[in-house]
């Protein structure tokens, strides 16, 4: 990145971060539902959203799909829609929910609801006692099960449990363990790594923050009315919702991995690519949940680094190909993510999911000729084994490399695939102005052998190309490790979010951004604010469905701040260098 670059974004980020938002999560969905539960007032304050029906123009009055809580969307003529809400949802748009659990209603206890009257339901947290939650009661009647033994401690108790049972109330047993990645586990852990206790999976809180566990997720993923900790969505191991004051998250439990892999040997394998294992998570982090994946908001452990996230990554070469019919067979197909079972994920995505984001790279830097770790500066998308587009601005003369299917920054996965570049190729006519950057796209072209250089895994895949322009108002997805509302610096954990496609004519009007935008850009997000990319997102996807794949429609560029109303994200845009990306890649090919 030239200096000039370099200032503008170290000045935006100096200058906006604390208040900005970026792959960041609270949309209007959720504006609109925080407070039906618990307040009093009967929704007429809701905030409107039907600006962004009215300015993108969408395909249909139903996409996108503007009933909230799995709300059924129904063309009525050219201009209007009625939404079949699924109970209790009631609204125009589904939007409000139950009143049962007012705020109060339990004291010191969660409140849940239920499908029969009064459709709500007190769980004390001990030691206060049910009915409302409000008086306490120390040991008696014993809350420790399993002959657990409850004592004392001035006005909190502890249980001593027998031998092999564990957890607070002694509830898990000795052999409460997960296998494989937990999808299975049906035990009673109730608390998370940290030991946060965890909400019932009906718990109104939940429900206020527009997610419904059991719409959101299939029937049989083992959801009920209880807080056992789950995996019902393909995540690594089982995990929960906890609470932190208004904010719904979620994070890993504290449950064992059961002794004996129940697993059969593994076949020989095919590719030649590393061998793909789901990492097993090693560090705790607090994610949450109400929205997309949402930045981590524990503090910074003492070993993690309080600067960009760097890297433990040593550039490796990539492994050589067994055969040229292995090289022909890696990336035939692009824009597939790893198939996951169909889950309706929380209102803008729950957290990102090992294989959700697989063309997604880190662009990794340290000076020339030092061994200093590697330090994330930008995102990348994989478009072929050996081609990566990324943002012009982020290509920078010192030693490059780049980090495939990785989750986290600051630990070395399995599932990861370390390449060099081989060559940056920024585009001739980039340019940058104190309000824009123009023609804003690169190619890296990696190292390897026999046209082969990154490995196609379950966690390793090529994007594909737009092949035409998407209507104004389409849902697509960004995803990176840029600065967040919470850490100027980034997250060390991947995030993605949705943004919706803003019309050239609407982002060009005076108060947006006027007349410094050209075809070779677009507009993305929502103009109200919140949800956008930010600082360390360069170059990174916005990808969005074209045919049931997933298209590498934009890149992330540029942006006055990051989640300010009228600023949206601005994107280069991919189809505008279909020519110049294929005339690159075909001409070094040759
Ligand atoms: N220039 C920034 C980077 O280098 C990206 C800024 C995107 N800003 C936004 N508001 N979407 O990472």
């Amino acid at each position: 990145m030239n200096l000039k670059l370099l200032f503008l974004c170290l000045f935006l980020a100096v200058l906006i971060i604390p208040a900005d938002v970026r792959i960041q999560t609270f949309y209007v969905v959720f504006q609109v539902l925080d407070g039906l539960t618990d307040d009093d007032d009967d929704d007429d304050d809701e905030p409107n959203t039907d600006w962004i029906f009215e300015i993108q123009e969408p395909d249909g009055r139903c996409n996108p799909n503007p009933c909230l809580n799995n709300g059924v969307c129904e063309e009525k003529g050219k201009k209007n829609f009625k939404c079949d809400c699924p109970k209790p949802f009631k609204g125009r748009k589904c939007e409000k929910g139950p009143k049962a659990c007012r705020r109060g209603r339990c004291g010191r206890g969660e409140c849940v609801l239920t499908s029969t009257p009064p459709f709500y339901e007190c769980k004390c947290k001990e030691p206060f006692q049910p009915p409302r939650c409000r008086t306490v009661a120390l040991c008696e009647p014993n809350p420790c099960k399993n002959g657990g033994r409850c004592v004392r401690d001035d006005m909190d108790f502890d249980c001593e449990c027998t031998p092999g049972y564990s957890g607070r109330f002694c509830h898990v047993g000795p052999d409460d363990c997960y296998e494989d990645n937990g999808e299975s586990y049906r035990g009673n852990v109730s608390e998370t790594d940290d030991g946060k206790e965890c909400l019932y999976w009906n718990s109104h809180f939940i429900l206020e923050k527009g997610v419904n566990p059991f719409s959101s997720f299939e029937d049989e993923d083992g959801l009920g009315p209880h807080n056992f900790c789950r995996n019902p969505d393909g995540d690594m191991m089982p995990w929960c919702f906890f609470r932190r004051g208004r904010k719904l998250l979620w994070d890993y439990c504290d449950v064992t991995e059961c002794p004996e892999p129940t697993d059969v040997a593994p076949t020989e394998e095919v590719s030649a690519g590393p061998q793909p294992t789901a990492p097993k998570p090693t560090e705790s982090e607090t994610h949450t949940a109400a929205a997309t994946k949402q930045p981590p908001t524990k503090p910074p452990t003492p070993e993690k680094p309080s600067e960009a996230p760097s890297t433990s990554a040593k550039p490796t070469a990539a492994q050589p190909t067994s055969n040229a019919t292995a090289a022909l067979e890696q990336f035939s197909t692009c824009g597939k993510p790893q198939p996951k079972k169909p889950i309706t994920r929380i209102y803008g995505g729950l957290k990102a999911i090992p294989g959700a984001q697989p063309w997604q790279v880190s662009l990794q830097v340290r000076p020339k000729g030092s061994n200093q770790l590697y330090r994330h500066i930008c995102g990348g998308v994989l478009i072929k084994s050996c081609w990566v587009l990324t943002a012009g601005h982020c290509v920078e003369p010192s030693s490059n490399i780049l980090v495939l299917g990785g989750l986290t920054l600051n630990s070395e996965e399995p599932t990861e695939q370390t390449l060099q570049v081989e060559e940056a190729i920024k585009h001739e006519d980039y340019r940058e102005t104190p309000s824009a950057v123009y023609n804003d796209i690169a190619l890296l072209r990696l190292k390897g052998s026999n046209g082969v250089c990154a490995h196609e895994t379950q966690f390793v895949k090529t994007a594909c190309l737009p092949d035409a322009p998407l209507n104004d108002g389409t849902e697509c997805t960004i995803s990176g490790w840029g600065a967040t509302e919470n850490s100027s610096y980034g997250s060390n954990h991947l995030l993605d979010a949705k943004v919706m496609l803003i019309s050239q004519e609407k982002c060009s009007e005076a108060k947006i951004y006027g007349s410094v935008l050209d075809d070779t850009m677009f507009c993305a997000g929502y103009l109200q604010g919140g949800v956008d990319s930010c600082q360390g997102d360069s170059g990174g996807p916005l990808t969005c469905d074209q045919n049931s794949t997933h298209v590498i429609y934009g890149l992330v560029s540029w942006g006055d701040q990051c989640g300010r109303k009228n600023k949206p994200g601005v994107y280069t845009r991919v189809t505008h260098f279909l020519d110049w990306i294929k005339s690159k890649t075909e001409t070094a090919a040759a």
